[in-house]
């Protein structure tokens, strides 16, 4: 049997495909654009290839959105009839299982038959960012940082180290270990210059230290390894945004909004989640962001039956309540209350943190700064399970923060501001120096 780029088998017969197929790797690893093009020139020439078919079933999963479940499982039924024709190697029956764990409502199923081709085969960098990118959906730093530091050793002189590199410093840095996220992230790009991922880690580090020159001069520095990138390189443009917002400058803030983040009017849910992220951002921080939650608003107001991931989900009533779709909130809010009643993964999450969060989301909208400090600090210590970065639920944090100001809680908001910066290893940014400036103003007995 051929091998892959990974070093792990591949039932591939011709070495054409197998070259097709590590394109496909690639792609995949540094968020290409090239991945579903190389993906299907290896099922067109390998119709019966059951892996590729897993592979398309499990990359339509990751894209969050209800309607590709239909694709997903008509690729599931395609894996099987493959496998039925093939047999396939344990590696591929692997994957083919991955999807319909997925498939039954059970992602933690397919992270362990992810894991169980990684303790056969270690070198296999696409199971391992499999099984990182699934962990990232549920929100398991833990587990995804042990998943990569597992297979590091295996990886040394590796044809694809350093897209390893780049995963193994994004799980560092959403454990804490900024320091270590650094090097590694940093080096890794060095050996993988394409690796959007792995630069995007970095600039994590950077927003988490409040060190935005840094993270600005990162991201600009490195155009190359993240201008290629399918929708992800708006991601790497919301990073920039952030950093800058923490400078102050809100008015590169917006612009990058609208030639960059937005200039496409995209309704996949991560650029959703960027854009409304950043516009509550900047009204927090008192700036008018116009009509611009018109066009979210219109795409979120289709999705509130989605229910794939409560990540995306709280996006979306981001953009309703802004927008005031009081009707698209409550169907969302009514959708919540019928899904956590259900079992599962993704159900449990929406029982908690998302019908609290999603409360909390409702108050906040409706300017009921009590309500909403209570329930969205209820939500919080199980926030991290919605999965996303913890750059990304920053959003949801600061409006915490910030409805606790607007509702005279200081203690409690004080304490909740010192957990923050905690997290963040001291590092004080501006959001969080100008809310404890407020709370010490709001303490100030006035003089007689
Ligand atoms: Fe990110």
């Amino acid at each position: 049997m051929m091998h892959d780029i990974c070093q792990a088998p591949v039932s591939l017969e011709d070495a054409t495909l197998v070259e097709e197929w590590n394109g496909m790797i690639r792609a995949f690893l540094a968020h290409g654009t090239a991945t579903p093009t190389h993906l299907s020139a290896v099922l067109s020439g390998a119709p019966q290839f059951a892996m590729g078919y897993a592979a398309k079933g499990l990359f339509s999963l990751m894209m969050g959105r209800k309607e590709l479940y239909v694709v997903a499982r008509e690729a599931g039924e395609d894996a099987i009839a493959a496998l039925a024709v093939s047999g396939g190697s344990a590696r591929e029956r692997l994957w083919v299982r991955a999807l319909g764990e997925w498939l039954d409502g059970r992602p933690s199923g397919a992270i362990a038959a992810m894991e169980r081709i990684l303790a056969e085969y270690p070198t296999d960098t696409l199971s391992a960012k499999v099984s990182h990118a699934i962990r990232f959906i549920l929100g398991d730093g833990v587990g995804m940082r042990a998943s990569i530091e597992n297979v590091l050793d295996a990886h040394k002189d590796h044809a694809l180290e350093g897209y390893l590199y780049g995963c193994h410093a994004f799980t560092l840095e959403e454990t804490g270990d900024y320091r270590a996220a650094e090097a590694v992230g940093l080096k890794g790009l060095e050996l993988a210059t394409d690796d959007a991922w792995g630069l995007h880690a970095v600039a994590h580090v950077y927003d988490m230290m409040a060190r935005p020159d840094a993270g600005i001069s990162l991201i600009e520095n490195n155009v190359s390894a993240w201008d290629h990138c399918n929708n992800f390189r708006y991601h790497v443009w919301w990073h920039k945004a952030l950093l800058h917002l923490d400078r102050g400058e809100n008015d590169i803030v917006l612009a990058l909004y609208d030639q960059q983040i937005r200039a496409d009017k995209t309704d996949d849910y991560r650029d959703i989640a960027n854009a409304t992220s950043l516009l509550m951002r900047l009204e927090l921080e008192g700036i008018q962001v116009g009509d611009r939650w018109a066009e979210l608003a219109d795409f979120a107001q289709t999705r509130t039956d989605d229910g794939c991931l409560v990540f995306a989900d709280l996006h979306y009533q981001l953009a309703l309540g802004a927008a005031g779709r009081e009707d698209a909130q409550a169907a969302m809010s009514t959708r919540f209350a019928i899904d956590a009643a259900r079992q599962g993964e993704m159900p449990a999450r929406v029982a908690d943190p998302g019908k609290a969060a999603l409360s909390g989301l409702n108050a906040f909208a409706e300017g009921r700064y009590d309500a909403a400090f209570h329930d969205l600090a209820a939500a919080r210590p199980a926030m991290q399970t919605i999965g996303g970065s913890h750059a990304q639920r920053d959003v949801f944090e600061r409006m915490t923060i910030d409805a606790g100001i607007r509702s005279g809680m200081y203690d409690a908001t004080e304490a909740l501001l010192e957990d923050r910066i905690a997290r963040r290893a001291g590092a004080v940014d501006r959001f969080a120096a100008t809310r404890l400036a407020s709370i010490q103003d709001t303490r100030r007995i006035p003089a007689q």
